[in-house]
């Protein structure tokens, strides 16, 4: 029998969202690259190195990031990418993507609120998402950046479908579940690239963080998958 069933899980989660809703109200504000980064209530405050996914991101690209939060992995692939749609399931958080953007004169993004690939059309050269990892569902959408049982699966499913020839997939999740990822996303159409064990911040200030959201224990790393070109078809 598993430890912690769905229903001693549920209401310890609510209490989580409760009690890291307060540490993000006293906590210092984030800088990126030297300009405070805002985080509204109810939005997902990036701890450590989660901008590091947009490394794995090639550059001067068409690129659909899922799950935006406060926009702080958005604006380094605004950076480096020719275009960026950003979606979040939680409307304040694409409020708050699009208020980062904004201060940082950072043009070439689309917000958008979707429910993972639900209101998103066209095809991208590029999938990047730092989802929730925790398999647990509150329908409160201010209560899915560290629970959701749909987001994950639904990426690994569904990605092929939106990514072009060679296009990629980039997304963290916790390293245990290596096996099964490649399993469900080749059975989907994806070809295993890399998984690469993610850098942590080493200076006490983040760590603290890390500590102060119970963010411990979790070997997270950032997986990689490319849809391969399709196979000619002969002509006769
Ligand atoms: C761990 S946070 C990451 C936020 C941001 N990308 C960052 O790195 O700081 C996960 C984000 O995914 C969003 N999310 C959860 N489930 C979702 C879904 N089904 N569709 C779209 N976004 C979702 C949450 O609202 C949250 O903003």
């Amino acid at each position: 029998m598993p430890l912690l069933t769905d229903s001693t899980l549920r209401p310890l989660m609510k209490l989580y969202y409760r009690y890291a809703g307060l540490v993000t109200r006293v906590a210092p504000t984030p800088r990126v690259q030297g300009m405070k980064l805002e985080i509204l209530p109810s939005v997902c405050r990036p701890v450590g190195n989660w901008d590091e996914l947009a490394d794995y991101v090639p550059a001067g690209k068409n690129v659909l990031e899922l799950g935006s939060g406060s926009g702080h992995l958005t604006i380094f692939l605004a950076q480096k990418s020719e275009h960026v749609t950003a979606t979040d399931i939680n409307p304040i958080a694409v409020e708050n993507t699009r208020k980062n953007l904004d201060e940082r004169r950072l043009t070439n993004v689309t917000t958008l609120v979707s429910d993972a690939f639900q209101a998103v059309a066209g095809r991208f050269d590029a999938i990047a998402a730092n989802p929730p990892w925790m398999t647990l569902h509150f329908d409160d959408p201010r209560l899915a950046w560290a629970t959701s049982s749909s987001f994950v699966p639904t990426i690994v499913r569904e990605a092929a479908r939106l990514l072009v020839d060679n296009g990629v997939l980039v997304f963290s999740y916790p390293s245990e579940h290596k096996h099964e990822l490649i399993e469900v996303a080749e059975h989907h159409g994806l070809r295993f690239v890399s998984a690469n064990p993610r850098r942590r911040r080493q200076s006490v200030g983040s760590r603290l963080l890390e500590l102060a959201y119970l963010n411990i224990g979790f070997d997270t790393s950032i997986f990689v998958f490319r849809k391969p070109a399709a196979a000619p078809t002969a002509i006769d």
